[in-house]
């Protein structure tokens, strides 16, 4: 592409507004782009889909609760040749919408998320074929919108004059326009960069946030959880003794260095995960309210095994097929098939890492290896009968089934009628008889289920 002729465009897909904020500033320091946002998949889709003509495209792995590699897909199966820079931890090598990107080094590479400042820059610059100014120049430029930023860390600014010398400005008050730009020392942008980088990263990973509040900030969608189970006839005091439940759940299995890892890094990045903990949680905690169960204890392993239920699968694509019979799940490969039939097993294990649930872990490793059971052998791994699952097992399954419909299939009346005859016709025989009167206790309030 001809630089001087043609303002490349580049599409930007990256939720963190902080990190995109970083990302923009480092592309706007070197190129003169034009920078296009994408919502989320498949607003970024779209954005191709109307356009065509996108000369890089710039995504972090998990964006907005989906994997950008559906973006990938997309350009492979429509034969457009448009760059790719993936931004991700680790390179996710099982995920079979990426195959043959790395096979394009040329156009297509992977940056260690957050992203580095040179990493970034060096690759644009060699994908775009745009030689880098700045290598030999002192200054970097920056957006108006910049200013303060650089000023308040006593970065002295710069203008060009009419003459093309740099003048330092005293005055930044005089500042007007964000969308003007402005010079920095490049000595000074790349120490600064590399301290916010620095910084990121270590909120990104930080011990010092508890888990409980990076769950908080993370689930955006927590009220939205709220509203809906009210809607459904949920009471208040249900919903704050599911979340008094799940806090204590959490802090629990945060002291355990790994499972506080393991948490935290679902809770940032798998959005269908996270919500289904959260549903899963208030769900199978009020049905067993409505029981002679009901315990702190029996609460508590519900709670414990609505986090643990897909530890082990950290992947929202994989999470989210909840049955064998979902269409996706014959699309796997042999191996990610064997990956969600062993994924209760899996998370299991990871239940005995925790010392100081050992006492209820029994239970709470029955939940969860059970939790894709279903009523008459239909589920997975062991294809269990009914007689053969405990009660609080079959609370949590319905709970996880209800769950999943509904974060699943787009809610509205009809469906969730639908959903209530499906559960009247599968769950109201022989151990689920119980539980299933308590369910229907905590939504007949809104007549959704009779
Ligand atoms: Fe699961």
């Amino acid at each position: 592409m001809n630089v001087m002729s043609l303002k490349p465009r580049i599409l930007i897909a990256e939720e963190n507004p902080e990190i995109r904020d970083l990302i923009v500033m480092h592309i706007e320091s070197e190129f003169n782009a034009e920078l296009i946002y994408a919502e989320n998949v498949d607003h970024a889709i779209k954005l191709i889909n109307n356009t065509q003509d996108f000369s890089l495209i710039v995504a972090q792995y998990n964006f907005m609760g989906k994997n950008s590699s559906r973006i990938y897909r997309f350009l492979t199966e429509n034969k457009l040749e448009i760059p790719f820079i993936l931004l991700t931890q680790q390179f996710p090598s099982y995920d079979e919408m990426l195959k043959g990107f790395l096979l394009k080094r040329i156009q297509n590479v992977y940056l260690k998320y957050p992203v580095k400042e040179h990493e970034l820059v060096e690759e644009i610059s060699r994908i775009l074929k745009i030689k880098r100014p700045s290598l030999r120049e002192q200054f970097r430029r920056i957006r108006g919108n910049k200013v303060a930023f650089f000023h308040k860390e006593d970065v002295p600014i710069f203008i060009m004059d009419h003459t093309n010398k740099y003048v330092q400005l005293t005055h930044i008050s005089d500042i007007s326009n964000d969308d003007d730009f402005y010079f920095v020392p490049t000595e000074k942008y790349a120490e600064l960069s590399t301290k916010i980088n620095q910084k990121l990263i270590d909120t990104l990973t930080s011990d010092a946030v508890p888990t409980v509040q990076k769950f908080e900030i993370q689930v955006d969608s927590i009220n939205k959880i709220h509203s809906s189970l009210l809607d459904l006839g949920l009471s208040r005091e249900e919903i704050e003794l599911g979340q008094a439940v799940h806090r204590s759940s959490v802090e629990i299995l945060s002291k355990n260095k790994r499972m506080s890892k393991l948490i935290g890094s679902l809770m940032k990045y798998q959005k269908y995960s996270s919500e289904l903990i959260m549903m899963t949680n208030y769900l199978s905690v009020a049905i067993v309210g409505q029981t002679d169960w009901a315990s702190d204890n029996s609460m508590q392993k519900l709670s414990m095994a609505a986090i643990f239920q897909d530890l082990s699968l950290q992947n929202d694509e994989l999470v989210s097929i909840a049955s064998t019979d979902d269409p996706r799940f014959e699309k796997l490969s042999e191996d990610l098939k064997k990956e969600v039939i062993n994924h209760p097993a899996k998370s299991v294990a990871l239940i005995h890492e925790v010392k100081p649930i050992q006492d209820v872990a029994n239970n709470i490793k029955e939940v969860v290896l059970n939790h894709h059971e279903r009523p008459l052998g239909k589920g997975f791994p062991r294809k269990l009968t009914t007689e053969h699952l405990s009660g609080l097992s079959c609370i949590f399954i319905m709970a996880h089934e209800f769950s999943h419909r509904l974060l699943y299939e787009k809610i509205n009346l009809d469906i969730l009628k639908k959903i209530a005859d499906d559960f009247e016709s599968t769950y109201s025989d022989s151990h689920f008889r119980k539980p299933y009167d308590a369910f229907k206790k905590i939504f007949h309030k809104k007549n959704i289920i009779n």
